[in-house]
């Protein structure tokens, strides 16, 4: 209702896109995808709801043979192509780009989901490591406990886990490509350096 009243509000300027049906608000059909790290754990769950809302997928991991594996399996839901590279250096950076070039000549979503766990502390965290995050323009997501082989504690004890979590149960794969989906399609369009935090509640509980 808020937004309606704010849209209204600007009437003029609303564009036609924007009276689209609200069935196409979520809809994916037409963008192109790129997921580092999609072969398993949130990767693999945001690649899953995305080949659903209509993307073509394209997945990415050092591990040629598992990527290529979930991409076939994946590939039952849509088009899901497997390029498999490390992102850690520029030059698989920059491969991945050219793989990726070799099917598509634009990029509609990037999902730099690939990390390891840990970071750089506060105080030596280099500027033009952030600026290189930031200048994407992009959202982020802050997931909470999901199982996966990272977060070993969420997937071999979710119980225990589930019961420090305000919403009694550790994140599924529809919680994490609900977010992504929402940011990444045309519901999402006017959210720009947005961190969605998918937690169960954990931040505002402490
Ligand atoms: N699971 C959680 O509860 C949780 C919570 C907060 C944040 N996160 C973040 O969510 C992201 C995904 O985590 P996850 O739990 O899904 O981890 P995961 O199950 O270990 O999956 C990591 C994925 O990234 C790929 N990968 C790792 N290093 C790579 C590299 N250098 N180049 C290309 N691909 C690479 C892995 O495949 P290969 O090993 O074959 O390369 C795999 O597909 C990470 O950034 C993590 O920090 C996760």
């Amino acid at each position: 209702m808020l937004c309606a009243a704010g849209l209204a509000m600007v009437g003029g300027t609303i564009t036609e896109e924007l009276h689209s049906p609200m069935s196409d608000l979520f809809s994916l059909q037409g963008r192109s995808a790129l997921i580092t790290g999609g072969s398993r754990g949130i990767g693999r769950m945001i690649a899953t709801g995305f080949l659903r809302q209509g993307a073509r997928v394209y997945i990415s991991a050092r591990k040629a043979q598992a990527c290529l594996e979930t991409a076939k399996e994946l590939s039952a839901l849509g088009t899901c192509v497997a390029l498999p590279h490390d992102v850690s250096t520029v030059e698989g950076a920059h491969a991945l780009a050219a793989a990726y070039r070799e099917h598509e000549s634009s990029l509609d979503i990037l999902v730099n989901n690939a990390g390891a766990a840990w970071g750089e502390d506060f105080d030596t965290y280099p500027e033009k490591g952030w600026d290189k995050v930031v200048d994407l323009n992009m959202n982020a997501i802050a997931p909470g406990a999901f199982a996966s082989e990272m977060n070993k504690d969420a997937r071999d004890n979710a119980e225990f886990v589930a019961s420090r979590i305000p919403a009694g149960r550790i994140g599924v794969e529809d919680d994490m490509a609900g977010a992504a989906i929402y940011l990444a399609s045309r519901a999402g369009d006017y959210v720009v350096g947005a961190t969605l935090v998918v937690d169960g509640g954990v931040t505002h509980a402490r």
